[in-house]
């Protein structure tokens, strides 16, 4: 089987090229090579490709820059994904693809199962709920999972910007009325590819019977301060780790440009059953990417 890889360089891409590849002739791109913002070169790419199973993990993920760049984030969020799964449909090739937390308003105040309403709050959020109209419109099969708060080593994420912050500073300010899924990274690459093993004789058949979207996300859910709290306690032996105090404080004090919900945190029982797998809670994904 040909597995065409979309985006290997991201934090999601990365863990899923290491995952990938013991299933079948892995071909990884990313940009430059493809280019969202133009989708019929990318389109063109994949009929040079041929592949068998295409997993999308390019996205615009900069949530604020996507204020000032809808245009941008619609291309490669939605267009492009839609002209993707255009080429699917017509070509019998299943589609594995990402969506977002960020779909969803904040304001159930409980967690978001499929099938609450989406109602997006910024662009971003937006642009991703798009991308999946798109691919269902296509008519093409699909899985979409829907994740939320991804992090890893790679450069960027959240893990990242607080081992700095705490590297540099004795005190924190960090939210607690944002509530999410933290999301290793390579947890969701391995739980959203390892059916592909069991059914790589009959995947265009698998994706057909389960097509659908599911919520994919880390085990539990926490608030950005209890998130971090955890991370500075699993890095305690660290001695390059100067902070001293966290302060819990409100969304409002640090004004961003883009709107976040604020209990966006996911229900993956769905998932769970169809896929047949237990997903690890957050602690203790956070625990084994830090190495306790
Ligand atoms: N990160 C989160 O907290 C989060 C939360 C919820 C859902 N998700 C979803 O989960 C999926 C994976 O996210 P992630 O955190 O792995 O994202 P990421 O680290 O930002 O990776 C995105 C990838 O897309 C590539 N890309 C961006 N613009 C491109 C373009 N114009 N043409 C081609 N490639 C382009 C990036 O390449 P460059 O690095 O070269 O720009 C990168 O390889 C996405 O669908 C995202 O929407 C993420």
């Amino acid at each position: 089987m040909k597995i065409l890889l979309l985006g290997s360089n991201g934090q999601l891409g990365y863990e899923a090229h290491r995952t990938l590849f013991c299933y079948g002739d892995l071909i990884a791109v990313d940009y430059p090579e493809i280019d969202f913002t133009k989708p019929d070169e990318v389109v063109r790419l994949i009929k040079k490709i041929n592949p068998d199973l295409i997993y999308n993990a390019v996205a615009y993920t900069d949530v604020d820059k996507a204020e000032q760049e809808p245009e941008k984030a619609m291309l490669v969020n939605s267009h492009t994904p839609g002209e993707i799964a255009n080429y699917c449909k017509k070509n019998n090739v299943p589609l594995i693809h990402f969506s977002t937390d960020y779909v969803f308003d904040g304001d159930k105040n409980a967690l978001y199962t499929e099938e609450d309403i989406p109602n997006p709050i910024n662009v971003y959020g937006k642009t991703k709920l798009d991308g999946e109209f798109a691919i269902i419109e296509s008519g093409c099969d699909y899985l979409i999972f829907r994740t939320s708060w991804v992090y890893s080593m790679r450069a960027g994420g959240f893990v990242n910007k607080v081992i700095q912050w705490a590297q540099q500073n004795e005190i924190l300010r960090i939210v607690d009325d944002q509530i999410g899924n933290p999301t290793w990274a390579r947890m969701l690459a391995i739980t959203s590819t390892s059916f592909i093993e069991k059914n790589k004789n009959n995947i265009r058949e698998f994706l057909y019977d389960n097509n659908g979207i599911f919520h994919l996300a880390g085990g539990g859910y926490a608030s950005r301060f209890e998130w971090t709290k955890a991370i500075i306690e699993y890095l305690s032996k660290d001695h390059t780790i100067n902070v001293k105090d966290i302060v819990p404080t409100k969304s409002n004090e640090f004004p961003t440009p883009a709107k976040r919900p604020l209990f966006s945190a996911l229900n993956c029982e769905k998932f769970e059953k169809k896929f047949m797998m237990k997903i690890p809670h957050w602690e203790n994904s956070l625990k084994l990417m830090l190495n306790q």
